[in-house]
């Protein structure tokens, strides 16, 4: 069966990694196949994430040199058709993203606009929506363009907020109740369509 061939970036506990391959598992996420784990630096959990569940996995860290060049080189070797970025920090410039062409998809923790652009991200973006008094934040995932959390909104789920939250009890909810569930789904819709257009080529 054709399938669109998935590249996740990571940077930390891989919890969204862990979403999409939990999918992949239950047929969820029917259309794609994760094909590459590329972590930005070593250590961190997402990579015993990948190697558990069998997925090739490459460390290339952020501050090394030519840390995009070797980006696009896994990606062409690995024949991928699209990224996803699952809790990755780091900022693709322009010029990967047009090099690449492919969608490329990340995952943030508010809704978007809100709470969002350079310097949001983890915990500081609960903490902003705590202290601005919101009522509901939520999750949204979006194409990538080389403005930081600025391409168009793809999914998008509102999680209440609580008496009492706390930053970590906030993001704990928006990871369970919006993350999780809309990383494999938009993924899903992505692949699906570049199937689609694998299909129309044959
Ligand atoms: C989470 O706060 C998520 O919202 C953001 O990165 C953090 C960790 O994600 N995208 P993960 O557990 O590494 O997927």
């Amino acid at each position: 069966m054709l399938t669109a061939r998935i590249a996740v970036l990571v940077s930390g506990g891989g919890t969204n990694l862990q979403a999409l391959i939990d999918r992949q598992g239950d047929g969820t996420l029917k259309s794609g196949q994760i094909a590459l784990v590329i972590a930005d630096k070593a250590g961190v959990k997402a990579i015993s994430r990948a190697d558990a569940a069998g997925i090739p996995c490459e460390v290339i860290a952020r501050k090394e040199d030519g840390f995009e060049e070797k980006v696009l080189a896994a990606l062409a070797a690995h024949k991928i058709d699209m990224v996803v970025l699952a809790g990755f920090l780091g900022i693709l410039s322009g010029d990967l993203i047009g090099k690449f062409g492919g969608p490329i998809l990340n995952i943030h923790p508010a809704l978007i606009p809100a709470f969002c652009g350079k310097g949001f991200y983890g915990l500081r973006v609960h903490q902003e929506a705590l202290d601005y008094g919101v009522k509901v934040t939520g999750a949204t995932v979006h194409y990538v363009n080389e403005i930081p959390d600025g391409g168009k909104i793809i999914l998008q789920k509102a999680v209440d907020i609580l008496p009492g939250d706390t930053p970590e009890i906030l993001q704990r909810r928006v990871m369970e109740q919006a993350e999780w569930v809309l990383l494999p789904q938009a993924a899903e819709i992505v692949a699906a369509q570049i199937v689609q257009e694998k299909e129309n080529t044959l």
